[in-house]
């Protein structure tokens, strides 16, 4: 499922365009998809701008021409996973800890594409996942404490094969959040959570995404379902 998005993203590229490059094993995919085509000469004269460390390790191995956020005031498209889809096109990412630079990505792009398989579409936003919030080192208690007068339970996200928390690229901690009965207005709650001292950015993506390519398998065949906002 995740390959086939992958894939049919990628054949929306065209040449010359300016790409945002998300994260997670989903954009992973469709990095080295991307770079198949680059190095076959099949898409030319694009320049990518990775949303984590571990997009531009990838990208830059595969050989895709690189640039930065700094360099570019818009970028033609951005293709990236989610780990939530609700029927409002409201997404929470972060799953990868990387939603502050793929927020930012996503906010200067022309047009935003979400890649993502079909058990991330759901009725309502954080139900079952919990919302990631990168916090500053210092002030996480102090934000967990805030979060929980908002009435959002949450726990420092820990390192697997390291002692000690997730670190973001940007050396930041981050608090996963959930809300006993999901989250019914996510765009006040992105600007309230945001609002926090010592927050970042939370992983609510919230009227950014213009088109969803989901995944599915029937039958032990894989297809894409594209959903377009109207
Ligand atoms: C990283 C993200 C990812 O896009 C999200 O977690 C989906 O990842 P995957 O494609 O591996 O399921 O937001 O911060």
């Amino acid at each position: 499922m995740k390959k086939a998005v992958a894939q049919a993203a990628v054949d929306q590229i065209d040449n010359g365009m300016v790409l945002g490059l998300g994260s997670g094993s989903t954009a992973a995919l469709m990095i080295e998809a991307l770079g198949q085509k680059i190095n076959s000469g099949e898409i030319k004269d694009v320049l990518g701008i990775p949303t984590s460390f571990q997009g531009e390790v990838l990208a830059g191995d595969l050989g895709i021409p690189l640039t930065s956020l700094s360099a570019v005031s818009q970028i033609d498209l951005a293709i990236d996973g989610a780990d939530e889809v609700d029927p409002s096109f409201q997404l929470i990412k972060g799953g990868g800890a990387c939603h502050v630079q793929e927020k930012l990505v996503a906010a200067i792009s022309k047009k935003f594409l979400v890649v993502v398989d079909s058990s991330k579409v759901v009725e309502k936003l954080n139900l079952d996942f919990k919302l990631p919030v990168e916090v500053l080192p210092v002030a996480w208690k102090q934000v967990r404490k805030s979060l929980e007068d908002m009435g959002g339970i949450s726990e420092l996200r820990m390192a697997q094969r390291k002692a000690g928390p997730v670190v973001t690229d940007q050396g930041n901690l981050i608090l996963d959040v959930i809300f006993k009965n999901g989250i019914d207005l996510p765009k006040a709650l992105e600007s309230q959570i945001n609002n926090i001292p010592g927050v970042l950015e939370n992983g609510l993506f919230v009227n950014l995404a213009d088109e969803v390519l989901v995944g599915e398998i029937n039958d032990g065949i894989a297809s894409v379902n594209s959903l377009k906002r109207v």
